[in-house]
């Protein structure tokens, strides 16, 4: 089975820190640091900009995965990968059809991963056609906007399907409620990659947390 790529969510980091607790999810084994960008608009929450990744880019070699929940994510690709972004994905929900395909190259330009993230409502069965052109897809477990949430179980069988049509190498992400139990649930429906953020933060040990994921 492929290694499990656990991605903690410095949203729920102390931000006064938050160099400090990138250094020490590194020292604790995780992955990836998973960046949660959101503007007011497409959620109801404000967050961090291109700036803040840019001057954590400084205390970290670890790949910045960044989910940009941001209406025109077009606009943003740039910023986000001239200040380190190793992944930029976006959401199905807030481009237009005839966008996709050329958002996923627009990001693939700079030499990084483009992601597609999908909310609970939204029918996997429509983004199939596009996981050709895409190195990871994002089954949002949680509505986008807030950490803390209650893991949505119906939305991780979406997964099977995704498995079903993906290409071998895609990455299949999970976010939103994830702990040592829902991860289980879509790593066995096939998910390799966890987000997690108030279950690494609020633990007493992150090593342990992240290793309960995997
Ligand atoms: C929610 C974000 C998540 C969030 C996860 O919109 O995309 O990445 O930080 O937080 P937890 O793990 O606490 O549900
Ligand atoms: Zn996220």
């Amino acid at each position: 089975m492929s290694k499990i790529i656990v991605s903690p969510s410095i949203l729920s980091s102390d931000f006064s820190n938050l160099g400090r607790d990138i250094r020490f999810m590194e020292k604790s084994g995780a992955d990836w640091i998973h960046i949660d960008v959101m503007d007011g608009h497409f959620v109801p929450n404000l967050t961090i900009g291109a700036p803040v990744v840019k001057s954590i880019r400084k205390v970290t070699e670890m790949p910045f995965d960044v989910h940009l929940m941001i209406e025109n994510p077009q606009k943003y690709v740039k910023d986000f990968a001239d200040a380190g972004a190793d992944i930029i994905t976006f959401h199905y929900e807030a481009v237009k059809r005839n966008e996709i395909l050329d958002l996923a190259h627009y990001i693939k330009s700079f030499n990084i991963k483009a992601g597609l993230s999908i909310k609970p409502k939204t029918n996997p069965e429509e983004i199939l056609q596009y996981l050709p052109y895409f190195d990871l897809i994002l089954v949002m477990t949680v509505e986008p906007g807030f950490g803390g949430q209650k893991f949505i179980k119906e939305c991780a069988e979406k997964i099977d399907l995704i498995k079903r049509f993906a290409p071998e190498n895609l990455i299949v992400q999970v976010d939103g409620g994830i702990n040592s139990e829902t991860a289980r649930i879509c790593t066995e429906l096939g998910a390799n990659s966890l987000v997690a953020g108030s279950y690494i933060f609020n633990s007493q040990d992150y090593a342990q947390a992240i290793n309960s994921l995997r």
